[in-house]
């Protein structure tokens, strides 16, 4: 991504934040973005959007994604007898989720550079990502807790962040967690939703940049 996206990425962003998400802490909560790696940091450091600028774009892309998912299947899911919820979500809890919900990634990938051989044997260099954790508290809990920094936070946000990995987490958690992430799915359909809106963006609109 270059220069020019980057910034307009970062313009989208801002207006999506203030055109759908009207709450205390907002502004507070994008002037602490602006002193972190947000809007240059990569979505990933090997996978999809693992280039500058990938974080912001995945946010806005799990955003849109998750709004015509509401549109198209949730909304008249919810709309019909037979669903297991009697509350609706909001748009800006919608908002709030996707646009929030890998705040866990700030300051976590270093930009660094390998080395690698071509099919000659010949040595060339390319940019890469460390990972560093300065405050590994988990992935959707660390995201919920910077996210409460500023806003406060609805029990069904706060649901689908902490749970938005979904079933990449559960093979190496005991059955109490389990359970719980069973009942948060229980709890409101917005955790489905954006599980299913990361998904998608991260695999089928997100590109991987691969240096060899
Ligand atoms: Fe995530
Ligand atoms: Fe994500």
């Amino acid at each position: 991504m270059n220069e020019q996206e980057i910034q307009a990425n970062k313009q989208r962003y801002l207006e999506t934040c203030r055109q759908n998400i009207h709450r205390d802490g907002l502004e507070r909560l994008l002037s602490y973005l602006e002193t972190t790696d947000f809007y240059i940091a990569p979505s990933s450091a090997s996978y999809h959007l693992n280039e500058a600028g990938g974080l912001c774009k995945h946010s806005l892309n799990v955003f849109e994604t998750a709004c015509s998912l509401y549109e198209s299947v949730v909304a008249p899911a919810l709309a019909n007898p037979t669903t297991p919820f009697s509350e609706n979500i909001s748009q800006e809890s919608i908002a709030i989720a996707t646009l929030f919900h890998d705040l866990c990634k700030i300051k976590m990938y270093k930009p660094s550079e390998r080395w690698a051989k071509d099919v000659s044997g010949h040595w060339y260099s390319y940019p890469s990502y460390e990972f560093q954790d300065d405050f590994p508290f988990g992935h959707g809990e660390k995201s919920c807790i910077i996210v409460g920094w500023f806003i406060p936070l609805k029990q069904e946000e706060l649901l689908a962040i902490r749970w938005h990995m979904g079933m990449f987490e559960m093979s190496e958690v005991g059955s109490s967690t389990r359970h719980a992430f069973r009942a948060a799915m229980e709890k409101t359909p917005l955790v489905a939703l954006l599980q299913a809106a990361d998904m998608l963006a991260a695999n089928c609109m997100e590109k991987v940049t691969k240096w060899k």
